[in-house]
Parts: C-alpha cells; structure tokens; sequence
C-alpha cells in the first residue's frame, strides 16, 4: 500500500506519518500545499523523511489559489451566513486536487487527512476525493477508533513519538487552533469555545495576526483605488498586479487598519455550531470594492437575481461542493453576470471601516441626467410613474377593499 498524507509537520501530522505506516504496513508520501500559509516551509522535507516518509511534496499553489479560487469566489461575493468570508473552506479542494494529483503521479492507492471527525473540513476533503479520484481509498485516522484510543491527548502523542523516535519538537500548543492562508487566518475551538470568551482584551488580543486593533489603527484615514475588470481586481492604485499580489498587498493595508475582523458563531455542515474568529483584511476591501463597482455597471435585475443564489453558493463552497455540477453551473451565471463589471472603486480606511467614497466606469449605466430630481429627463417622464404606480397598487386595493375591511368588522 502507498499512502499520500497531507502534512504540515506540526505533531499531529507527525504522528500520523508514522502511525499510518505501521498501521497499513505502507509506504508514506507526504505532501505540504503552500497556500500562503507563511509559516516555515523550508525544512519539511527532511523532517518528513526522518519521521518515515519515503519522499516528500511542497507545492506552491499561492498563484493557483488567488486566481482559480479566491477569484472566482469574490466574483460571486461568496459569503456564508451572512458574515464568513469562507476562507478556509475555498482551500482545501484546492488542496485535497494537489494531493490527488501526487497519488497518481506516484502510484498511490490511498489518500489521508488529518482533519478531525467533527468538522468541515473532513467532509471537504473528502467530497473533492470523490468528484477527482473515486478509486481513491480514504484513510481518516480521526474517524478511526483505534487511532482515537491510542491518542487521546497531545501528551499521549508526544510519549509516542518519544517512544518511537519520531523527533517533534513540542512546541507550546496555542490555546485555540489557527488556519492561515492567503485570504484568511480562522481561530477556533480550546478558549474560543466559550461563545462569550473576548479575544479582544489587551491580554488576548496578541492572537491576531493579520490586522492591528483598530483602536491602534493609524489616527489618518488612508485611500485606496482598486480597479475592476469583468468582476475581476486588476490594479492597486492604478498599479496592475496579478490577484496574488492584490491580495498580498490588500492583506498590509487593510491589516494595517485594522479592517477584516469578524467574530462569530456558524453552523457546520455536520449539524454543530461552531464558534469562529476570522482575519480577512485583504478580502473585506476587495468585496466592498467590488460591490461599488456592480452598483454603477449592473442590471438591476441581474443583480437582484445573482443576490439570490449568493447564500446558496456560498453554503456550496463551505459545504465542500467545490467540484459539483451545480456550483459549476452556478460559476458560469456568476461569471456571465461580471461581463460590465468593469471600472474603479475609491475606498477610505479608517480604524476597522472600509469606507466608500467613489465609484466611476465607463461602462457606467447611472445617468445623472435620468436620477436627477431637477429638469425634464429624457426617456423618463413622470406622467408614465402615475399608471406605474396605479397598476403595481391594483391588487393591494383589491385585497384591502375586499379582505381587510371585511377582517376588521
Ligand atoms: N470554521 C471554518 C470553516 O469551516 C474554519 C475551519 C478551520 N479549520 C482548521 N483546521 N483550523 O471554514
Ligand atoms: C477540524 O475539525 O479538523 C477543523 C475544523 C473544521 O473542519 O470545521
């Protein structure tokens, strides 16, 4: 048997590569997605190998992540419940394909995660497996029994590594778990389960990593231009950069002050509630942005049809139906509806806000000359809004004339 293993080389990625290859009697690859995550990649490799793998991965998928991913996703103004930017869920198909494309090249007859049994990335993991490779074995230790006994704790797993020679260094565990990626950093569970707990005290507020407090923003108010192109961030003030770059650069300025934190509680796919705190500095301008643009360059009832399937999108990509016929079908609407999505957005940011103050296209459908309340306009003559009017009332009258009064009597 031969195995790829998502790896991050922290201790419970550690465990598994050994505990898998004892366990199947298999040979272990081990492979390592840079997806922004900025943390130390240099170096997994010999750890990999010394922990018992028998070759090892990191691919730079930052690039891939922003343009096939990210992008797509702000084009759709994915956000789940009304407040999640879907961060960590836009990853991982992006980083379950990678994997499944490491077992082909290497003749793997098995995948592994290390995801645990509760959550949603277990389910987008394997959903991505599935649409890709269905001839794929899963292998989720979590959801394993034997693995669970064998591992009750963190303690339980750094004796065993001692005992088996498995060399991790037992960093001081964070009190909540972290998923950084270029969009996002997500912190959950430990503390942060106690729905009423406040991270943002001066004694906890050193878990942000991406935004200062706003409260220690710069007293100056900074203004940005993005530039659109079919729904697309092209240029940062006037400067054209690739939508990796956008987002390395929206990330500073935005963090910078203090935009991008939510703090909330969502409902998983597996059924639980699950409190959640975000940094998406980057992508909160960039969907404001993007917004401002739409206003000037949509059809008002395109707009209010794609508002429409925003929630149902947005819970696919959570949900991890990333390669679903029906969130592919819902890209090619979502898409089709950018085609005028052209132009600038002027934003202020200030201490946490994103504040508009501009928006200009060329392809711009506002005419001051129709909205303005002064002067005849052109194609727009009052007299027409009486019969409007009168016509849009027609079944309101009807109902009050011949149901509410009669319900008052
Ligand atoms: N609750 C968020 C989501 O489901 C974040 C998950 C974070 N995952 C992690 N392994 N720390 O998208
Ligand atoms: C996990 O359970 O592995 C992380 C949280 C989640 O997937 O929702």
């Amino acid at each position: 048997m031969k195995i790829v293993l998502a790896y991050s080389g922290g201790l419970d990625t550690s465990v598994l590569v050994r505990w898998l290859k004892n366990h199947y009697d298999a040979e272990i690859v081990t492979f390592a997605a840079d997806v922004g995550q900025e943390e130390e990649l240099d170096g997994l490799e010999e750890k990999a190998i010394a922990t018992g793998a028998s070759k090892h991965y990191t691919l730079d998928l930052v690039e891939e992540f922003a343009s096939d991913f990210i992008y797509p996703m702000m084009r759709a103004n994915a956000i789940y419940e009304g407040q999640y930017y879907l961060g960590t869920s836009i990853a991982r198909p992006l980083i379950a394909k990678a994997q499944i494309e490491i077992a082909e090249q290497e003749g793997c007859n098995a995948v592994a995660h290390g995801a645990t049994g509760k959550g949603n990335d277990q389910v987008r993991f394997e959903l991505t497996y599935a649409a890709l490779a269905p001839e794929l074995q899963i292998i989720s230790p979590w959801r394993m029994q034997i693995f669970r006994d064998a591992f009750p704790g963190r303690t339980e797993m750094i004796d065993w590594c001692a005992a088996n020679g498995v060399n991790v260094e037992a960093s001081a565990s964070k009190p909540y778990s972290m998923d950084r990626n270029l969009l996002h950093i997500s912190y959950e569970a430990g503390i942060l389960e106690d729905p009423w707990f406040d991270p943002t005290t001066p004694e906890n507020k050193k878990m942000f990593k991406l935004s200062v407090d706003p409260q220690d923003a710069p007293n100056e108010p900074e203004y940005v231009e993005l530039t659109y192109e079919r729904g697309d961030c092209i240029a940062v003030n006037g400067e054209e950069m690739n939508p990796a770059q956008v987002l390395k650069t929206l990330n500073k300025l935005a963090g910078k002050h203090g935009i991008g934190r939510v703090d909330l509680v969502e409902n998983r796919f597996v059924g639980m509630k699950s409190r959640g705190v975000y940094e998406t500095p980057g992508g909160t301008i960039l969907m404001q942005g993007h917004r401002q643009v739409e206003s000037i360059t949509m059809d008002r009832d395109l707009m209010h049809l794609r508002d429409s399937l925003v929630p149902k999108y947005a819970e696919l990509v959570y949900y991890g139906f990333w390669y679903a016929p029906e969130r592919e079908a819902l890209q090619a609407f979502f898409d089709d509806s950018q085609k005028h999505v052209c132009g600038v957005a002027r934003l202020k940011l200030y201490k946490g806000n994103v504040i508009t103050v501009g928006r200009k296209s060329d392809l711009s459908l506002y005419d001051d000359k129709i909205a303005s309340m002064e002067g005849v306009a052109s194609d727009y003559n009052p007299d027409d809004a009486s019969g409007f009017i009168r016509l849009q009332g027609l079944r309101l009258r009807a109902r009050a004339i011949k149901q509410l009064s009669k319900m008052k009597l």
